[in-house]
Order: structure tokens, then C-alpha cells, then sequence
């Protein structure tokens, strides 16, 4: 394992790996896992072969113990696809979308439990507690399933009934909450502290980032070791964003790339919190600011794309840095646009997203048309999670089907 210690993303203050906490004593920011990249070049360099299968062939750059045992379940490898006709709708022509509905509990959130998990398990945990908007949860409860660790999920009471029939089903104890995420988040929190859970919570615990980076390791083989010019990634608590944006930063240093692309944040106008934050910092000036004085902007959060509606995001300094350094746009939608996206990508691609992960496709559309994008630009969608997450928000921009009774004659009038 090449993981050194852990650095504070705000005043940058190192601790060693033996540290237990997962908040920066000095200062209460997010921490952030660092590598011995020069121990790794060999590995990394050899095409991360040697790991195992899923994420787990990159197991030279995960902060997990190698103990030749196998991931119960596949875990990434999900594809990247070309996406000719729907970027042909809005003239561009390199977008391609990566379809992480593909993975064992339908959202990109396995990555990160994955290596929650595995990390619950080297340091001797066998309860884990997740505060979630709903896919967070239900990853955890499927994946403690298949390595038969005990689940804990915390949701808000208005979570989608898929997600809370996934956990449930998994066989998780799921507590909703009467209140919203961040009501859900806080009591997880005060709970895993009290009964001594492994919390797997995202942001809070940087071992979820280093699951979500390896969604660019993957983006960066499939395209052959080109590097796209935009990663356009759904925005809630900002661990995705900045996941990915970790994940481009070790293929820096690690000398696979020189180039890293531009990271795009995409959030609703209900739930902007990161997006405006990075509005402020460049309004005030262009260069680094002193991130130890930033204070995240809030929100009363409401959009109906309910995996990204958050007040307080968790890892949302370490977002703004991604997009800030990145050179990425931060782009807010209104819900109806990203709600119109899903029956988009779905008849155009062929792929069902719920909304936030259709939520990408509808910032690019929006890029293309004002002329951000420009036509040759090279374009990764990150789709996130399925539509069969959220029915009822499908069924709103759907539509709904013809009812006709059994002949052929009612068939021929509904159809006119
Ligand atoms: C499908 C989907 N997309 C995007 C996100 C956003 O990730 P983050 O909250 O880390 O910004 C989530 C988070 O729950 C999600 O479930
Ligand atoms: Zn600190």
C-alpha cells in the first residue's frame, strides 16, 4: 500500500497513516489521502494490471490493505460509450458518457464504498453507519451484504421508495429520518460516535474519494491515455467531483499525463451551494485563494434531482478546489431542464439515468448552445445512477402509456 498519511485540503497540515480521526484536528476540514506516487510508478506505469479485477486492478493506488483476497462483487469496469447522436443534437462531436448505472447496486456510489468497506474491514469494523440521499445507502447496504458486514443507513424520510426497497432488501437496518439529508448526515454522525460505527458517510470519510478517483483512472484507459478537455460531473455533496478530480491529479503524478482536463460542476439552481461558492472566489480575484478561509456558501436545498439536493455539502471545499484548479465551469440548472434531460438520454443513447445523472447531459446541452463548448472538445458525461432509481420523477417527464382495449380497432384509433 503506498498510502503515506493524510493532508488537511484547507491548511494542509499532514498526519501520519496511523491517524484514526477523519477530520483535520488543526482546523475540522476534510482530509485528504496521500500516496508515496514514486514507490508506485512501476505498478501504475505496468497498466495497473495486477490488483485484481473492477476498481481493484488499482489497488497500488488504493489506501487498502493487499490481502490477495478477491471483492466479492465487480465493482467499476463500467463502459464509456460514444455518444454520436445525441452529441450531434447540439453539434459537437467527441461526447461520450460514463455509464456507471453499471455497477452492483445501479450507482457510481459503489466505487466509494467499496474501498469504505475494504478499509472497515482492515482496521477490524464490522458495523458501518452511512447518512445518504438515498444511493449512498443502498450501496452500502448491498455491498456489507456481499462482504457480511451490518449496515446502518440514515435517509431522509422523503427518500425514493427504490432506493429504500434496495436497502431494505439488502438487508440493512434503514432509519428515516423526519427531516432532510443533512438532518439524516447529522444524526449518523452523533450515532457512529456514540456506538462506535464505522461511518462510511461521504466527504466526511476520505476513504470515499479514493473509490470515486478511479472513475477517471477508467475514463483515462478507455480513451487510450487521451485525456478529455471536460469531465461534467452531477454535484451534490461534491465527493464525486472531487474524487474525479483526485483520480486526474495521480495520473499527473504519477507521469502517466501531463494534461489534466476541466472539471465541470453541474448542480440545480435548488441546490447551488458549491457552484455559487465558486462564482464568489472568482468574482473577488483569479488566483488561488487561501483556502483555509473560505466558508462554504448554504443552501435550503429542494430540487426534485434528489441525489444532489443538499444544503451543506460535505466535501464541497475540496469541489470548489477541483473546479477553481480545473478551470471548469459551474453551472446551475433549473429542474425542469434537468428533468427533461432523462427521457433525452434515454431515446437518444439508449441509457436510463435518474436525474441527477441525466443532469450532466443537460449542462452540456446548455454549454453547446450558448458556445462554452466548442464543437471538437472531448466530453465525458459522468452518468451516475440508474433511472430505475427514481420512477416517479421518470414517469414525470415520460409521460404516460396509450390504454386501449383489446382490439385492433381501439389499437388503430389510439395510435391515429
Ligand atoms: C446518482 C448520483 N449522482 C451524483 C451524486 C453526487 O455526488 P456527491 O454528493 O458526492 O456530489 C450522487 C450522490 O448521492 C448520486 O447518487
Ligand atoms: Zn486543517
Amino acid at each position: 500500500m503506498a498510502m503515506n498519511g493524510y493532508r488537511c485540503i484547507a491548511c494542509a497540515e499532514a498526519q501520519a497513516s496511523e491517524f484514526s480521526g477523519f477530520l483535520c484536528p488543526s482546523c475540522g476540514n476534510n482530509l485528504e489521502i496521500t500516496y508515496d506516487y514514486a514507490s508506485v510508478a512501476t505498478d501504475v506505469a505496468a497498466g495497473f494490471e495486477a490488483g485484481g479485477e473492477g476498481i481493484f486492478r488499482y489497488a497500488a493506488m488504493l489506501p487498502i490493505k493487499n490481502d490477495g483476497s478477491r471483492f466479492p462483487l465487480r465493482i467499476g469496469a463500467t463502459p464509456l460509450y460514444v455518444a454520436h447522436r445525441l452529441g450531434d443534437s447540439v453539434r459537437l462531436r467527441n461526447v461520450f458518457l460514463k455509464d456507471d448505472t453499471q455497477n452492483p447496486s445501479a450507482s457510481i456510489k459503489d466505487r466509494a464504498t467499496a474501498v469504505a468497506l475494504r478499509r472497515a474491514i482492515d482496521i477490524g469494523a464490522d458495523i458501518v453507519s452511512v447518512a445518504s440521499t438515498g444511493n449512498a445507502g443502498s450501496s452500502t447496504a448491498c455491498l456489507a451484504a456481499a462482504l457480511g458486514l451490518q449496515a446502518i443507513v440514515f435517509v431522509p424520510e422523503s427518500a425514493p421508495a427504490a432506493k429504500l426497497a434496495q436497502s431494505l432488501s439488502y438487508g440493512a437496518k434503514v432509519i428515516a429520518v423526519r427531516g432532510n439529508y443533512d438532518d439524516a448526515f447529522d444524526l449518523c454522525l452523533a450515532a457512529s460516535d456514540e456506538f462506535g460505527w464505522f461511518n462510511r458517510s461521504t466527504g466526511y470519510n476520505p476513504f470515499t474519494r479514493e473509490g470515486k478517483k478511479t472513475c477517471a483512472y477508467e475514463i483515462w484507459e478507455s480513451l487510450g491515455g487521451r485525456v478529455p478537455d471536460r469531465v461534467v460531473v452531477p454535484t451534490g455533496d461534491g465527493n464525486l467531483l472531487s474524487g474525479i478530480w483526485k483520480g486526474w491529479r495521480d495520473l499527473r503524478a504519477t507521469g502517466l499525463t501531463s494534461r489534466v482536463p476541466k472539471i465541470d460542476c453541474v448542480q440545480s439552481e435548488a441546490s447551488a451551494a458549491i457552484c455559487d461558492t465558486v462564482r464568489r472566489i472568482r468574482e473577488g480575484a483569479t488566483a488561488e485563494p487561501d483556502w483555509s478561509s473560505i466558508r462554504m456558501d448554504q443552501v435550503t436545498a429542494t430540487t426534485v434531482a434528489d441525489s444532489i439536493s443538499v444544503d451543506r455539502p460535505r466535501d464541497g471545499l475540496a469541489a470548489v478546489q477541483g473546479v477553481f484548479q480545473s478551470g471548469g465551469e459551474a453551472i446551475t440548472l433549473p429542474d425542469d431542464e434537468i428533468l427533461a434531460a432523462v427521457p433525452e438520454l434515454a431515446r437518444t443513447t439508449g441509457i436510463f439515468a435518474e436525474p441527477a445523472a441525466a443532469a450532466p447531459w443537460a449542462a452540456v446541452r446548455r454549454l453547446a448552445r450558448d458556445g462554452t463548448i466548442n464543437a471538437d472538445e472531448l466530453i465525458v458525461c459522468i452518468v451516475s445512477g440508474s433511472g430505475l432509481k427514481d420512477i416517479a420523477s421518470a414517469q414525470a417527464s415520460a409521460g404516460e402509456p396509450l390504454l386501449v382495449d383489446a382490439s385492433i380497432d381501439a389499437l388503430k384509433r389510439a395510435l391515429q
